[in-house]
């Protein structure tokens, strides 16, 4: 069968931002153009695609962007867009500009704009980028491995003066729905404890205890992670200072961790998937998302995508338990 040649395609970033976005719009508009196609920015996500917000993307306008976080295109969650009538005005959009197909570097509400996108006729590749690492197709999301480093160095610096002031510290990081960061981020930093929504929270077990057999093991201070799905930090606290009588320091990381630049393993990543996306529109393999399956990247139909899940290995969690001061008695009470 033979490909049509496309001459013009979109490329856009849109929901959280993540570090190793910029990386993937240079893959993306450098592979395009070494193909001799087109390539046009979308500015704020899917919005601007209904709104017609866009610039024209050259080799040139992509320099000095990949070790940069945040991303140039800006983005946006759009309400109007998951409404019928949003996504025709972007269809109108991709008419006007003669765009053959859209590359959507996000999360999974990015991928539910491209899936219904897709239904109505513009062909989209989705790219993964989203520092929970919660995309269900995927083993590896862009901003993953940044957002961890950027944890485990703030959590680090905490460490320092908890343990000089034998304090505790309850530390929430971001994730959303999902504990990926806080369970990878509390084995980087040896938590005491860690909490995610995968796993439902006794605190007398969870917490209490841990800081317990942790103090009897002759721990001083205590770092207690928690993902932000599976509680507040600010509540755990509480709890901490009603069961136990100690004052912890509570500190909320948010944004901090979607900032930075890049780490060589979301620029190359990022690079590699946008490659990967461009290739796949330019072949005439498109309506996917390309993910990383074992190590290598994969296209994976959007519909069947986005009917993926994937759990927390939970097998890590007994890992992070089992490097705990203290864990003998937890470890024999569990399991
Ligand atoms: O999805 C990325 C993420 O940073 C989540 O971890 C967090 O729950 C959410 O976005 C925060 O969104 P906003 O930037 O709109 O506050």
């Amino acid at each position: 069968m033979e490909i049509k040649r496309i001459k013009r395609i979109g490329v856009l970033t849109s929901g959280g931002d993540a570090p190793g976005m910029n990386a993937a719009v240079r893959a993306v508009v450098r592979t395009a153009v070494s193909r001799g196609i087109e390539c046009i920015g979308i500015r704020r996500g899917w919005q601007g695609l209904i709104n017609g917000d866009f610039i024209l993307l050259t080799n040139e306008s992509v320099k000095h962007i990949l070790p940069h976080g945040g991303t140039i295109l800006y983005t946006a969650r759009s309400e109007e867009f998951m409404q019928p009538g949003g996504r025709q005005k972007a269809v109108a959009t991709c008419k006007m500009l003669g765009l053959e197909g859209i590359v959507a570097i996000g999360g999974d509400g990015t991928f539910k704009g491209a899936l219904e996108l897709s239904r109505i006729g513009v062909p989209v590749v989705g790219v993964p980028a989203t520092i929970d690492n919660d995309v269900g197709c995927s083993n590896y999301t862009i901003g993953f491995d940044t957002a961890c480093n950027t944890a485990v160095e703030c959590i680090d610096r905490l460490r320092d003066t908890m343990q000089s002031h034998e304090r505790c510290s309850v530390v929430e990081v971001m994730g959303r729905n999902a504990g990926f960061l806080a369970l990878y981020v509390g084995i980087a930093v040896g938590a005491s404890a860690v909490l995610v929504p995968e796993r439902p929270v006794d605190f007398e077990k969870d917490v209490v205890e841990r800081i317990r057999n942790s103090r009897l093991a002759g721990n001083t201070h205590f770092m207690i992670v928690v993902a932000e799905g599976a509680g507040s930090a600010v509540d755990i606290g509480k709890g901490i200072y009603e069961a136990l009588g100690i004052q912890p320091r509570v500190t909320v990381l948010g944004h901090i961790q979607r900032g930075g630049s890049p780490s060589a393993r979301d620029r190359e990543m990022a690079t590699r998937m946008g490659y990967t996306a461009v290739n796949a529109l330019a072949e005439g393999r498109f309506n996917c998302i390309v993910a990383t399956q074992e190590g290598s990247i994969e296209e994976i139909p959007i519909e069947e995508a986005m009917m993926m899940k994937k759990t927390l290995q939970m097998d890590r969690y007994r890992i992070m338990e089992t490097m705990q001061l203290g864990n003998k008695r937890i470890l024999m009470d569990d399991y």
